[in-house]
């Protein structure tokens, strides 16, 4: 991949150029993906391996916690390993934080949860329980070599400028380069492609997809993801502005409500590009004079 990845929680300032070795990066260990044969035979290994498979076939494995067509790792591409799709390497050396979406300290559990609940549209998991337990052995594992804080090259999502969206110009790119795999109604398909490898493309709206309430229904979120990583077989090559167009035209599309969205960011300070009003944010707009 050509795009030089930092991470979305970097604070670059927006004039500079789109560089690896800036302050946000620098000192900052390389991702490096461990290899699966230090994956033992034993008690261990066998939930990391458990942990994988969930977080690939996610409804399958957990057909009571999850209310949509997506897996954990049709966002986390590549088993949660590739840079710019928010790759779980070093995530288990980040945890504990604090978030400032439910202005609270956040453990690993509650970030899986958050991703269950949202992106999955679907029911916590148990905190205690053999699943999340599972899940988290593979972060673990996939963390060996990252020491707290965790910060690696290439977490979270790239920076990019934030362009004005133009989602009409988005619904041309969205019919041009994404419906043969994810569908003229953004339904997803079940292998498109005759010649190709039999798999499946997710819903990108509509009952099936994430919640309004999930990472990926901001515009910045999911311009950074579809820049980087989409579409699936020519990674990097729309421009900014259609990354930006097409994913205004997705996000702007009906998909399942997050019922206690309203309760987020409840010291009233949203990132700007929530699409949806919080209590906080509205009482201080009241309160402010
Ligand atoms: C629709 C896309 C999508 C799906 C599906 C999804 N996630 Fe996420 N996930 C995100 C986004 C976006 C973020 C980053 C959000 C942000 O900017 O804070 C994220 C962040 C995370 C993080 C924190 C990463 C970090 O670097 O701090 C973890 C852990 C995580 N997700 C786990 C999961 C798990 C487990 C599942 C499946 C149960 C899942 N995600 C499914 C989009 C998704
Ligand atoms: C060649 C097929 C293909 C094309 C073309 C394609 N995608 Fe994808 N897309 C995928 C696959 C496959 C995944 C899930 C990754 C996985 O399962 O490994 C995905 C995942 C996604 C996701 C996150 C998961 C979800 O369902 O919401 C979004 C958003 C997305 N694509 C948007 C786009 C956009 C926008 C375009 C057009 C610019 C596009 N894709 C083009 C195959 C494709």
């Amino acid at each position: 991949m050509s795009l030089l990845v930092v991470a979305a929680a970097g604070c670059m300032e927006q004039d500079r150029p789109r560089v690896a070795a800036t302050d946000s990066t620098q000192g900052r260990a390389q991702l490096r993906v461990p290899s699966d044969s230090l994956i033992a035979d034993d008690q261990l290994g066998r939930s990391i391996r458990r942990g994988r498979a969930i977080l690939a076939a996610t409804k399958d494995s957990l057909p009571n916690h999850v209310g949509n067509q997506l897996s954990c790792t049709s966002c986390h591409l590549a088993d949660g390993t590739r840079p710019g799709a928010a790759p779980w390497v070093g995530v288990y050396s980040r945890f504990p934080q604090y978030r400032s979406r439910n202005a609270k300290i956040n453990v690993i559990q509650d970030r899986i949860n958050d991703c269950i609940q949202r992106s999955l549209n679907g029911k916590a998991l148990d905190f205690g329980g053999r699943d999340m337990a599972d899940i988290i052995a593979y972060m673990a594992f996939l963390s060996r070599d990252v020491a707290p804080p965790g910060e690696v090259m290439g977490q979270g999502f790239i920076k990019m400028e934030p362009l004005a969206p133009d989602s009409s110009a988005g619904r041309l790119v969205y019919a041009a380069q994404c419906a043969r795999c994810h569908g003229a109604q953004g339904q997803g398909l079940a292998n498109p492609d005759p010649n190709g490898v039999p798999r499946h493309y997710p819903p990108v709206w509509g009952p099936n997809s994430y919640s309004i309430g999930a990472g990926m229904a901001r515009l910045r979120t999911a311009a950074s993801f579809v820049r980087a990583n989409m579409p699936f077989d020519r990674p990097g090559t729309l421009t900014d502005q259609q990354a930006v167009d097409v994913a205004a035209y997705v996000i702007g599309q009906t998909r399942p409500d997050f019922g206690p969205k309203a309760l987020d960011w409840p010291r009233g300070d949203p990132p700007p590009d929530v699409a949806y009003p919080t209590n906080a944010a509205s009482k201080k707009a009241h309160q402010s004079p």
